[in-house]
């Protein structure tokens, strides 16, 4: 199984998904700036291994701040909390992983410092264990809705590269597989950063699913034709009523599949639901650079002088989701209900 991020010997581990699929290395990181940095140039990228990155890049920042007085302490760790808090505003889990660590800060401070920064990288180690069998609950719930032979949609990455490893989507994905359900995925390119050319082609060619890449216009095109079956993606955050913020262009696969009757799902873990936000319309979404949309690869492939609006993700309305599995269960209509079960039981 690919893994994403690791914590080795004080030090984070991860793959250099800027490089993928040309090259397959992993990168060393010492020093929890490059982890903020790798976050913003999405070098790591995808909400629950996001949350990994910055868990471990607070417990990495923590471990060498001075021990000379708690007051001191206490300061510079909430100012690291507050620098992580910055690297991309969409991603609920990169918050909900301030918090955990903030958590465990709280808690860990009266046994001492020293006591403190081992329980904080023993937290993170945790999140990240964590987060892949998450995944692998995600794909029990959901595997029930993949059927043998069907031809699954998705847009984006919310693979093992997305994750800890193994998905969300892609696990759920994995988990039909691994009982012997054949599929076959249509892969959105995902412009303008083509995490789905790049990243869910490699890992799906790498596990040896049968796999397609479409760009994303050509989607609606292959549902009129019959071609799809149903459409699984991740999920950046989740409002209480059940909309869900993921890659741009997600919005328009919804409807595309709504417009043709075909079942819209969403796979993601619990700390993407953020339940403080009431509907879509209160979801941070980042916008990132131009360069995205006007280059390729480096090349600029649009005039000099153009404006350009470049928004991350979109916002796909509750009402176009079938259901959203989670390692909880699954939540159906009306999600405001089904979502607040999920975190009662
Ligand atoms: O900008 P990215 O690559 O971080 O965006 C990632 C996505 O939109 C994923 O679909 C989402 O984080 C779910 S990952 C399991």
């Amino acid at each position: 199984m690919i893994r994403t991020i690791l914590w080795v010997d004080d030090a984070i581990v991860l793959i250099d998904q800027k490089a993928l699929p040309g090259k397959v290395h992993y990168l060393t990181l010492t020093d929890w700036r490059d982890v903020i940095k790798a976050i913003k140039d999405l070098t790591i990228r995808g909400a629950p291994a996001i949350g990994v990155a910055v868990a471990m890049g607070i417990a990495l920042g923590t471990l060498h701040l001075p021990e000379a007085s708690v007051t001191g302490f206490r300061k510079s760790f909430e100012g690291l909390c507050r620098a992580f808090a910055k690297a991309r505003p969409t991603a609920r889990n990169l918050f909900w992983a301030i918090e955990r660590m903030q958590r465990c800060f709280a808690e860990a401070l009266p046994a001492g410092i020293a006591a403190t920064k081992k329980a904080l990288v023993e937290e993170a180690i945790t999140i990240g264990e964590e987060d892949i069998k998450i995944n692998r609950r995600i794909g029990l719930n959901g595997k029930a809705f993949i059927r043998d032979g069907d031809n699954i949609l998705t847009h984006c990455n919310a693979g093992a590269l997305a994750t800890a490893g193994y998905g969300t989507a892609l696990g759920v994905i994995r988990a039909a597989r691994e009982e012997g359900k054949s599929t076959h995925v249509f892969v959105d390119e995902t412009r303008p950063v083509l995490q789905g050319a790049r990243l869910t082609c490699w890992e799906l060619l790498e596990d040896r699913i049968p796999t397609t890449l479409i760009t994303d216009s050509m989607a609606g095109f292959l549902m009129a034709q019959g071609k799809v079956d149903l459409v699984i993606v991740g999920a950046d955050r989740i409002a209480a009523n059940g909309d869900t913020a993921n890659k741009i262009g997600t919005y328009s696969l919804a409807v595309l599949a709504k417009a043709h009757g075909i079942s819209f799902y969403v796979a993601a873990p619990l700390s993407t639901i953020d339940r403080s936000i009431k509907d879509g319309s209160g979801i941070p979404i980042e916008e990132r650079h131009v360069n995205e949309v006007t280059h390729l690869q480096g090349v600029r492939t649009a005039p000099e002088k153009v404006a350009v609006y470049n928004p991350a993700f979109d916002v796909t309305p509750h009402r176009y989701i079938t259901a959203i599995i989670t390692e909880k269960g699954v939540a159906r209509k009306p999600f405001s209900r089904s979502i607040r079960g999920l975190f009662e039981v």
